[in-house]
């Protein structure tokens, strides 16, 4: 590759006849289908990626690029609460309207799918039951915020407070924006139900935990080796690591979401922040499906050489560098690893 510059103008020329081909998968962070798309959206995570696979495509790369919506979770769940209506109409609709949005700016997606298709519910339970298997998956009986006044229990979202951390008012019962840090909605200081802000009390429930400390040192190394990642970014899940990790509740208490694929799980649904970037799979798999070769998908989640890089907003950063690479550690076959977020 060769740059020149002639009167001021900047060319790129490109020969491409001796130089490898490189393979990317590049994904969107996968956006919630509970509202429209704003231009904050566009310019952090979608419009730089568009272009870099644009860029890419032009280099003669082999390069796809994977999006679609996260169809579960609470802000959805509270969404069709508010509207009173059924979860899945809240979902196609805004699925339909971002997907046209992204049309109509000639986004150049290779597939746009969605989380709640049945492709996706079967590789998440795969999933699920694969991290079971291999003993990466316990459960416990824990206190739990329930809203007597909605008679249910509050995960995530349907609860705010007081952060533990940094004392920010606004803190959500999976994260705090202000600090980024997760939390357990359970050490929310003086929590109310969003819903009909009462005060919830404490109940227990058994769920599904994730046991992230088991795949601590594999994930420290990993991330010490990640020369390529911002320093600040490496820096932040370091710390976080050193800190130590804690099991982390990976089923919830709903009714919306990949049900939890065991007999004794009835009314428990897989937590969306586990199923959501499998999400960038079952999109690959729909991929290889609509271009008749169902098995391509493999030539890239299965493949050292590709490399995977996610566009995602900052809050997304804990959830991409410490849960999914930790999901992918634990499956039977060899998912290549995030490259670059
Ligand atoms: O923060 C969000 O908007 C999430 N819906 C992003 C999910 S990214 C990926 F994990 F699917
Ligand atoms: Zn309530």
């Amino acid at each position: 590759m060769l740059i020149s510059t002639k009167g001021g103008q900047a060319w790129l020329i490109i020969f491409r006849a001796n130089m490898k081909k490189e393979k990317y998968l590049v994904t969107s962070a996968l956006p919630y289908a509970n509202g429209d798309l704003h231009i904050g959206h566009l310019a952090g995570a979608y419009l730089p990626a568009d272009i870099f696979v644009r860029f890419q495509k032009l280099l003669g790369n082999d390069v796809i690029y994977i999006c679609g919506t996260d169809e579960h979770g609470t802000p959805i769940s509270i969404k069709a609460d508010q509207k009173k209506v059924p979860p899945r109409k809240i979902v196609d609709k805004y699925h339909r309207r971002i997907k046209s949005v992204f049309e109509g700016l000639n986004f150049c997606f290779d597939n746009f799918s969605g989380t709640a298709r049945p492709v996706h519910y079967k590789i998440s339970q795969q999933f699920f039951t694969n991290l079971l298997k291999n003993e990466y998956i316990t459960t416990h009986t824990n206190k739990q915020l329930y809203c007597p006044n909605c008679k249910r229990f509050l995960p995530d979202r349907y609860v705010e407070g007081e952060c533990p951390f940094c004392h920010s008012k606004e803190a959500r019962g999976d994260q705090c924006d202000a600090c980024g840090k997760l939390i357990d909605a359970i050490q929310l200081i003086n929590p109310v139900c969003i819903t009909c802000g009462h005060n919830p009390i404490i109940k227990e429930t058994t769920n599904w935990f994730l046991n992230l400390p088991k795949f601590s040192d594999k994930l420290e190394k990993w991330i010490e080796s990640k020369t390529e990642w911002k320093d600040n970014v490496k820096k932040f899940i370091l710390g976080w690591l050193k800190s130590g990790l804690k099991e982390r509740a990976i089923t919830r208490d709903l009714d919306w979401g990949v049900p939890v694929p065991l007999e004794n799980a009835k009314g428990k649904v897989i937590y969306v922040w586990f199923e959501a970037p499998i999400g960038y799979i079952s999109s690959t798999i729909e991929w290889a499906e609509k271009i008749g070769k169902p098995e391509k998908w493999k030539d890239y989640w299965f493949d050292k050489n590709t490399k995977l890089i996610h566009f995602i907003g900052k809050d997304n950063i804990p959830f991409h560098t410490i849960i999914w690479p930790a999901v992918l550690m634990g499956q039977d076959e060899d998912y290549i690893l995030p490259y670059l977020l």
